[in-house]
């Protein structure tokens, strides 16, 4: 059987259904992955929801950008995968499915020892992340500041910083504290006092801020500790980018990410996949649901309540 998570006009996470769908066959230029787990994302939720605008829906869509699985066919033009491949999709649409076609580009190696959810959780997150933090130019002795360190983004963000020798100051809610101090990071709450409470934290000067929280209150305490604005970035707030002077990938920026941007978005998935073999870098995984379950499984991740990762377990 093969099924997936379809919605036909913007809305509530009510708008998404779960249906029973033919079997796909490999394209002759590309594979099918039937899926071992299923990452969610708030874009995913944004996209549904319509808030971050898209194409017309003119057919029905499937959320979802991460998932990790195993070849199930093979088309005629492929020559690198064969059935039984294990892999995490990379840049793929649609894969709130138990089967999703993917093109050879789309797919990236998993390493036996990296588990299925996991692998399905770093994608957009880690991808974003060391992205970001390459392009701001974080170094060994940087002191870095990351907003909504706790989030998926930020937590893969403080890995990837402290692997490069940064120095990270990173803010949270109070329940996450003790997991970014374990990270590595000097962790921070976020709310009244925020700039205060960032100075005192701070070792020194911060030399670059990557925001993946997008408040004012983030902003404005950015603007106040870092006075070269191409040294700050957002993955949030990417509309307000250019009248804040400010640095945006994706997150609402008109422009799109540039080719190296793109690149080093596309190489963090087998960085980070090895990192993780080495055990240098974690995922916190958080709920777990069954695909039908998709809309309550996108509550949960725009609740603000949940703590870790959420997959969706496309064999429930
Ligand atoms: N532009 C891109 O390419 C791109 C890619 C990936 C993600 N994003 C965006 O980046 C954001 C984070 O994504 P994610 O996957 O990390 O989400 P997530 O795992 O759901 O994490 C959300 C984070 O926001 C924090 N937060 C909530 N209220 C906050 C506040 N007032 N101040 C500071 N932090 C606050 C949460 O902290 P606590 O849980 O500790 O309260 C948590 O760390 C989302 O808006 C997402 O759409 C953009």
């Amino acid at each position: 059987m093969s099924a997936q998570v379809q919605y036909s006009e913007f809305g509530g996470p009510e708008v998404l259904s779960y249906v029973e769908v033919p079997m796909p066959s490999a394209p002759a230029d590309g594979v099918v992955v039937e899926t071992r787990a299923v990452g969610v994302n708030p874009i995913d939720s944004k996209l549904r929801s319509g808030a971050r605008a898209s194409s017309p829906l003119t057919a029905p869509r499937v959320p979802g950008s991460d998932a990790s699985g195993v070849v199930v066919a093979v088309g005629a033009g492929v020559t690198d995968w064969v059935t039984g491949d294990q892999v995490v999709l990379r840049g793929a649409h649609g894969t709130y499915a138990t089967h999703v076609i993917a093109s050879a580009a789309q797919l990236v190696r998993k390493p036996a020892g990296v588990g299925w959810d996991e692998a399905a959780a770093i994608g957009v997150p880690a991808s974003t992340a060391y992205q970001a933090l390459r392009t701001l130019g974080v170094e060994v002795g940087s002191v870095v500041l990351i907003h909504a360190g706790s989030g998926a983004v930020g937590q893969a963000a403080i890995q990837f910083a402290r692997n490069w020798g940064a120095t990270v100051v990173a803010t949270g809610g109070e329940r996450n504290q003790a997991r970014m101090g374990e990270l590595g990071a000097i962790p921070v709450e976020y709310g009244p006092g925020l700039l205060q409470n960032i100075r005192a934290a701070a070792p020194g000067p911060i030399d670059i801020v990557l925001d993946a929280a997008g408040t004012d209150e983030a902003l404005e305490a950015s603007f106040a500790l870092v006075a070269d604005r191409s040294k700050i970035g957002t993955v949030v707030v990417g509309a307000r980018a250019a009248e804040l002077g400010i640095q945006a990938w994706a997150g609402g920026n008109p422009l799109p990410l540039t080719a190296e941007e793109q690149a080093l978005r596309a190489e963090a998935y087998g960085v980070t996949l090895e990192l993780m073999e080495l055990g240098d870098f974690e995922v916190e995984i958080g709920a777990r649901y069954p695909l039908s379950a998709a809309a309550e499984a996108q509550r949960a991740s725009m609740s603000g309540e949940h703590r870790g990762k959420i997959i969706l377990d496309p064999s429930a």
